[in-house]
C-alpha cells in the first residue's frame, strides 16, 4: 500500500563550516544525520575562511555518506531520490555537496531536489510538529536575518531581511571584542543571563513601517563603548554588555516579527537558524506570542538549528512532493534568494 511505502531521501549539506548528511524517512523522521563540524579549524582566523571550509568538505563528505547510509542501515537501493543545498552560501563549499549528490543521483538513478538552504532551516521545525500553512518563518543565522511567509507547502516569500549583519554575524563580532571564540552567539547568551540591560544600545528601525532589520549601528555602539572604556582604563561589566546586547537585538526581532504577524496572519510562526538557539530570543517571543493566541509558536529543535542535512531532507521531501527536480547540470548559487512577497514595504 502506497501510504505504509517510507519514502527516503539522502541530503547533503555543505554551504558553509558543517559537512552534513543525513536520511530522513517521509519527510519527518531522520534516521542519520552526521554533522563533521569544522569550527576547530576555524577558530584561529576568528571566522569562516572559505578556502579552508572547502577543502575540509572534500575529505569529510564521503565518509559522512557512509556514516550516515550505515546509521541508517539503508543502500542506495533503497532510496528515493537525494537532496542538496545549493546556495545561499560559500560557493566553493556549495559545489562540494551539489557534486556528491549530483554523483549519488547519476549513479543510482535518482531524481535530484535541489533546496535552499533557508528552505532547510525552516523545515528543522517539521521535526517538532507538522508545518501548517500560511506560516511565517523568523529566520535568524550567521548568514542572514529575514522574516519568510509561507502561503502554502514549498512556496517562501521574503517579508523583511537585514539591512547590513546578521543577526549571528554581529554576535560573532561584538564577541571577538569581548575576548570570546567564534562563534560566540551561545557564550554571549549565557553572559547575558547574569547581566542587566544598563547600556541602553540602540534599537535600530525599531519604529520604522517595515519589517526589515538593521544591526550594525548596535555593533559600531557596542564596539565604541568598548575602546571608549579601554581607551580611559574603565573596567566595564562583561555580563551587563552581552545583556545589553541581546536585549537590543531581541527587541528589534521581536518587534519587527509581531508586527509582520499582524499583516499577514498565519496559523505558525516558526523560529530557526543557528540563532535560534537563543534562549532569550526564545523566551521573548512566547512570550509575545501568548498574546496572538491564534498563532502556534514552532521552535526548531536546540539540536537541529544549526546547519545540518536532516533540515535539507525535510524540505526536500516537501519540493520533491511538489516536483521540484534539478538536472545533472545544477550548479551551486551562492547568492540565491526566496523571491519578496507581493506589495512587500521595501
Ligand atoms: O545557521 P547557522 O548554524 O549557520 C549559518 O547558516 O549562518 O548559524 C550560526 C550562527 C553563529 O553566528 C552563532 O554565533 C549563532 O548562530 N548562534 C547563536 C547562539 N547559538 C549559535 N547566537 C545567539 N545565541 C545563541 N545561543
Ligand atoms: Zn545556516
Amino acid at each position: 500500500m502506497n501510504s505504509l511505502k517510507r519514502e527516503l531521501i539522502l541530503a547533503f549539506e555543505t554551504s558553509c563550516d558543517e559537512t552534513s548528511v543525513a536520511v530522513v524517512e517521509n519527510g519527518e523522521k531522520i534516521l542519520a544525520n552526521v554533522v563533521a563540524t569544522q569550527i576547530k579549524s576555524h577558530k584561529r582566523f576568528g571566522g569562516v575562511v572559505p578556502e579552508v571550509a572547502s577543502r575540509h568538505h572534500i575529505e569529510q563528505i564521503t565518509l559522512c555518506l557512509q556514516d550516515a547510509l550505515a546509521e541508517a542501515a539503508v543502500t542506495y537501493e533503497e532510496l528515493d531520490a537525494v537532496a542538496v543545498t545549493y546556495g545561499p552560501g560559500l560557493v566553493g563549499a556549495l559545489l562540494v555537496g551539489v557534486a556528491a549528490a549530483k554523483a549519488v543521483a547519476f549513479a543510482h538513478n535518482l531524481p535530484l531536489i535541489p533546496v535552499n538552504h533557508m528552505a532547510g532551516h525552516i523545515y528543522a521545525a517539521r521535526f517538532v510538529t507538522p508545518l501548517e500553512f500560511p506560516a511565517m518563518a523568523l529566520l535568524v543565522s550567521g548568514g542572514h536575518t529575514e522574516l519568510v511567509y509561507l502561503p502554502e507547502p514549498n512556496r517562501y516569500e521574503i517579508v523583511g531581511e537585514t539591512r547590513d549583519d546578521a543577526a549571528g554575524e554581529a554576535y560573532d563580532k561584538i564577541g571577538r571584542v569581548l575576548g570570546l571564540s567564534y562563534p560566540a552567539g551561545k557564550e554571549i547568551d549565557a553572559l547575558a543571563h547574569a547581566g542587566k540591560d544598563s547600556f541602553k544600545f540602540p534599537r535600530a528601525m525599531l519604529h520604522e513601517e517595515n519589517y526589515d532589520f538593521s544591526f550594525s549601528g548596535l555593533k559600531s555602539a557596542f564596539i565604541n563603548t568598548v575602546h571608549h572604556a579601554q581607551q580611559v582604563g574603565e573596567e566595564l561589566n562583561k555580563n551587563d554588555l552581552a545583556a545589553s546586547f541581546q536585549q537590543s537585538v531581541i527587541d528589534v526581532l521581536v518587534a519587527k516579527t509581531i508586527r509582520a504577524l499582524h499583516a499577514f496572519p498565519v496559523k505558525q510562526l516558526i523560529l530557526a537558524g543557528g540563532v535560534a538557539a537563543n534562549r532569550g530570543l526564545r523566551q521573548a517571543l512566547a512570550q509575545r506570542l501568548t498574546r496572538l493566541d491564534e498563532v502556534e509558536f514552532v521552535k526548531a529543535p536546540l539540536t537541529l538549528c544549526g546547519d545540518n542535512a536532516a533540515m535539507i531532507g525535510a524540505a526536500g521531501y516537501v519540493a520533491w512532493k511538489n516536483d521540484v527536480r534539478a538536472q545533472l547540470d545544477l550548479n551551486a548559487e551562492p547568492s540565491l534568494e526566496f523571491p519578496w512577497v507581493k506589495g512587500a514595504l521595501k
